[in-house]
Parts: structure tokens; C-alpha cells; sequence
């Protein structure tokens, strides 16, 4: 991926090769990449047919962190549905390029899945959300001034985040809010100016993942459903400083609640 003259859809063809030669399951309907907080939900949505890591499959990159071996795992719904859910997400603020980051999308994409799920933990703009509160992507604001599109790709995201997917998961919980994402670079968090100069410009989720994967979904043709877990008011809006360590645990609490709605949202689909 690294090459600029490989082409990086032959890299995830090859990838979707890999996951359907180690799972067994030579077709997904369905991709869901957990962020922090929603990693339960795999458990949750059906059985599991395969658990793979991620570095016996082409194009992704080693873990971030040592012994932190990201998984691929492809789960069965009760109707039958085949999931391939991505446990491997790779930052945009890893410095391995736009094309590391979008391709388990681009993988996703080439295993057949139609729909893409792309879950965060992310900071707060709207003073009336609470830690721990889950909430639907809208839209977004790609502040990374990047793009997985390589030459001159003119996509139309109007509705990026699917209006109709947003309505199926409100039928699994109506009080669902939802809101504009954010994408920063990090890996810090904003400072209170830039979380202002977000709210100003119509961002109410601060993060820094989801913007970059959903339009590479879009450009595979896939249908995107985005969700947020609010893990902290963004700075300046909570008046105490954020931690990564206060992210973490408000993910760990937040878990078994989300990634149960995560699931039904899954068979709602
Ligand atoms: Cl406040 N900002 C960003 N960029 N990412 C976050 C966050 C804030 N809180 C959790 N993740």
C-alpha cells in the first residue's frame, strides 16, 4: 500500500481472499468496525465463525501497540446474515497513509458487504449529551484536509451517512440523537478554540477516525451507518482536562449497553 503505483483495490481484493481462505466464508453481507467502547457487540450479534488477526491478512498493518493483535472475525447472524466485523482500525494519525487507513473498508467492500457500520469513541460538542451515550453520525466534517480518493474521483456525498440506515436504527431505540462528526488528526485532543471553531462550523462529535473510512465506503458503493459513543465532553465544554485513561473507562461502562443496541441495530438491518 505503501507503493503508489500498486493498486490499492487489487491489495484488497487479495485481503478478501485472505479473510475468505482463513474464515471459511467466501461472502459478507454486512462490515462493522468497532471503536473503542463497542468491542462486545461482535459477541453479541450471532456466532462466530472464524476469529482471525489482522497480520495474516494482505495490507494490514502491524498493531499500534505491542501484544494489542487487532482481530478479524466473521459472525452469523440468526437470519443468516454473514458479518465480517474489524477489530483492526488503523489512525490516520499513524502516519501510514490514507490508503492504510481506508483499506479494511476497501477489504470490506471486496468480501461483498453492501453496508458498512463504523463505530468511535469521540468527544461531545452538545452540552446536553452524557458520557456513555451513544449517538448517529449525520453527517461529517473532514478536518484532515486528506482523501482516500486518488485522482480526479468527484463522489456525491450528500447522504453519506444513509438516512434510511439512520431510520432503522431509530426503530431500535427512538431516543437515539444524532449529530455531525468531526474528524481531526489528533492524536491530541482539540483545544478549547478548535472544539469552538467545530461547534461554529456545525460539528457537534469531535473524533479522529470514521470521516476519511466513510468516504471510501461510499466509493465502493456501500451504504454507510456511522455511531458515536460520546466517552467525554471535548474540552472547553467539560470543564475538567480529558484523559485518554477517563476514555477508556467511560468505553468499558458503556459497553454492555451499546453493544447490545449495536447488535439489534445489526438484525434490524
Ligand atoms: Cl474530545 N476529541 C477527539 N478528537 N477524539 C476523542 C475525544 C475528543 N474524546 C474521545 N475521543
Amino acid at each position: 500500500l505503501e507503493n503508489p503505483a500498486a493498486d490499492p483495490f487489487e491489495i484488497a481484493a487479495q485481503a478478501a481472499a485472505d479473510i475468505a481462505r482463513l474464515t471459511g466464508v467466501d461472502h459478507h453481507d454486512i462490515a462493522l468496525t468497532l471503536g473503542s467502547g463497542w468491542g462486545k457487540a461482535a459477541d453479541l450479534i450471532g456466532e462466530t465463525v472464524a476469529t482471525i488477526p489482522a497480520t495474516e491478512v494482505t495490507g494490514f498493518s502491524r498493531p499500534a501497540l505491542a501484544g494489542h493483535v487487532g482481530t478479524i472475525r466473521s459472525v452469523r447472524t440468526p437470519d443468516g446474515k454473514n458479518v465480517l466485523v474489524i477489530g483492526a482500525r488503523t489512525h490516520y494519525y499513524e502516519n501510514h497513509g490514507v490508503r492504510r487507513v481506508v483499506h479494511s473498508v476497501r477489504t470490506a467492500a471486496a468480501t461483498g458487504a453492501k453496508i458498512m457500520v463504523l463505530t468511535n469513541g469521540a468527544g461531545g460538542i452538545k452540552e446536553t449529551w452524557n458520557p456513555g451515550q451513544p449517538v448517529l453520525i449525520s453527517d461529517h466534517l473532514n478536518l484532515t484536509a486528506d482523501s482516500p480518493l486518488e485522482g480526479a474521483t468527484f463522489i456525491d456525498l450528500t447522504d453519506l451517512y444513509s438516512a434510511r440506515l439512520r431510520a432503522i436504527a431509530r426503530t431500535v431505540d427512538p431516543s437515539l440523537d444524532e449529530g455531525v462528526y468531526t474528524q481531526f488528526r489528533g492524536p491530541h485532543y482539540e483545544t478549547p478554540a478548535e472544539v469552538q471553531m467545530a461547534k461554529t462550523i456545525g460539528g457537534h462529535i469531535v473524533g479522529m477516525s470514521t470521516a476519511l473510512e466513510a468516504i471510501a465506503a461510499r466509493e465502493a458503493g456501500m451504504e454507510v451507518l456511522g455511531l458515536s459513543l460520546i466517552t467525554n465532553l471535548a474540552a472547553g465544554i467539560q470543564q475538567t482536562p480529558l484523559s485518554h485513561e477517563e476514555v477508556i473507562e467511560a468505553g468499558k461502562t458503556a459497553e454492555p449497553i451499546i453493544s447490545a443496541l449495536l447488535a439489534k441495530i445489526i438484525e434490524a438491518l
